[in-house]
């Protein structure tokens, strides 16, 4: 069962603009609106350079940065300030998924735009979203819509884009969650038109985390940016469209930086590097005559069950406090030699990215006709490594499967 069906079932009987459950979502955001309040108090003093209400500047280990939240936005004046608009999501991938029903749990008029007929379509379709109502094909949404919120995959926004420029007249805002097509516009060819407003509201996770976090009243993290201001109202656009889709603490950035240090971050530690770091240690233990068990438990069970929670928690020197002495010992010898090993490997990771190469790539694999198998593919080659089979069955061990 896909993560969409299953995280919405419950959410079916949701009706269109105004949901039943929106006294209980006002009810959620309000619990979302103390706790961000209380964690405002438990701010350190020196933390909070200077607040004003649903702005902060805070002092991030030295280097000042301000932050939007959603405090500042409650649901009434969320709803005044988008009751001419209507939000037409284009895309219904993750991202469109936890965007699309939040925004709509959130009481705004939002539709979908999508390839008729296809997996997305049947997606929006069992989230409630009705054909012909809420449920458009992309060209007709985009007419429908005064807010053009691009979540086409990033290959698709690009072989899109002649057909759909035309689409996105002046008054429209033109919304991103990545800074990919505009920026790499050499590569994407994604012009947007001079005479609208171009903002990107970028959650740091996934969709499904968009969706998870809304639900249980807390936001996610965002960045947001502005590419073109055409009203002198894109900032203000962006900050009350990303506590529309569910943020709860917005970050400031350029749509440039933005994309760069996510494809970096993603292709690094948060993915690519974690499966090679992974992959590297558990083949020199089984090399050396370690059990498949023996080293799952001590490369990825360890790390993800009980130490890196708590780096999650507290910070990294807490994890390390938490360990033996002995452990201490080592890890502390170790990073500086993993550091010097691997920033050659991350300076040519960014030069990648910064040069376009990551896009080039990016855009040819995705844009391919059988994007979707060639994935599943190289997806289940990752499944069908040593390392992830034995994982499966260190897994089917863990106290709560057997519960
Ligand atoms: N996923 C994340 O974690 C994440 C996080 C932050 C930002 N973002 C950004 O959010 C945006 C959307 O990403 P996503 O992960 O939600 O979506 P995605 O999985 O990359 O894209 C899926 C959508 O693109 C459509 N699509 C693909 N090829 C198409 C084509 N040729 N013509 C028309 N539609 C096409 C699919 O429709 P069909 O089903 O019809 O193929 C589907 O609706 C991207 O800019 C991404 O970088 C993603």
């Amino acid at each position: 069962m896909s993560f969409s069906r299953f995280a919405t079932r419950g959410l079916r009987s949701v009706s269109r603009r105004v949901p039943k459950s929106l006294t209980q979502q006002s009810a959620s955001y309000s619990l979302l609106a103390a706790r961000t309040a209380a964690v405002a108090v438990k701010l350190p003093q020196r933390a909070a350079t200077q607040s004003v209400r649903g702005m902060k500047t805070l002092d991030f280990a030295g280097t000042e940065e301000v932050v939007y939240e959603r405090t500042d936005w409650p649901l009434s004046k969320l709803h005044e300030y988008f009751k001419n608009d209507t939000l037409a999501l284009i895309g219904y991938g993750s991202q469109g998924h936890g965007q699309g029903l939040n925004a709509r749990d959130n009481g705004l008029n939002v539709i979908i735009g999508v390839r008729e007929g296809g997996e997305s379509w049947k997606q929006a379709q069992e989230d409630g979203w009705v054909p012909g109502e809420t449920l458009f094909p992309i060209e007709e949404a985009i007419n429908r819509g005064t807010i053009i919120m691009n979540l086409l995959s990033d290959a698709a926004q690009s072989s899109t884009w002649p057909q759909l420029k035309p689409l996105i007249t002046k008054g429209k805002t033109l919304y991103f969650s990545h800074g990919f097509s505009v920026v790499y516009k050499d590569d994407t060819h994604v012009v947007p038109p001079e005479d609208v407003d171009v903002i990107l509201v970028a959650p740091k996770g996934s969709g499904r985390t968009v969706r998870t976090l809304f639900k249980e009243g807390r936001g996610i993290n965002s960045s947001i940016a502005v590419w073109q201001d055409v009203t002198g109202k894109a900032k203000e656009k962006a900050i009350a469209l990303g506590v529309a889709i569910g943020s709860g603490y917005m970050y400031e950035t350029t749509f440039q930086k933005e994309v760069y240090s996510d494809l970096y971050g993603e292709r690094g530690v948060l993915m690519g590097a974690i499966q090679g770091l992974f992959l590297a240690q558990y083949k020199v233990l089984r090399a050396n005559g370690h059990t498949p068990s023996e080293a799952f438990n001590e490369t990825v069970e360890e790390a993800t069950q009980s130490l890196y929670p708590l780096i999650g928690q507290k910070g990294m020197d807490y994890m390390y406090n938490a360990c033996s002495t002995t452990a201490r010992r080592g890890a502390l010898d170790w990073a500086p030699v993993f550091e010097k090993a691997n920033t050659p490997i991350f300076e040519q990771l960014y030069q990648s990215v910064r040069d376009g190469t990551e896009t080039r790539k990016s855009l040819e694999f995705n844009g391919r006709k059988t994007y979707r198998e060639d994935l599943a593919k190289e997806l289940a080659e990752i499944d069908n490594q040593e390392i992830w089979r034995a994982g499966k069955t260190v897994r089917s061990l863990r106290p709560d499967s057997q519960n």
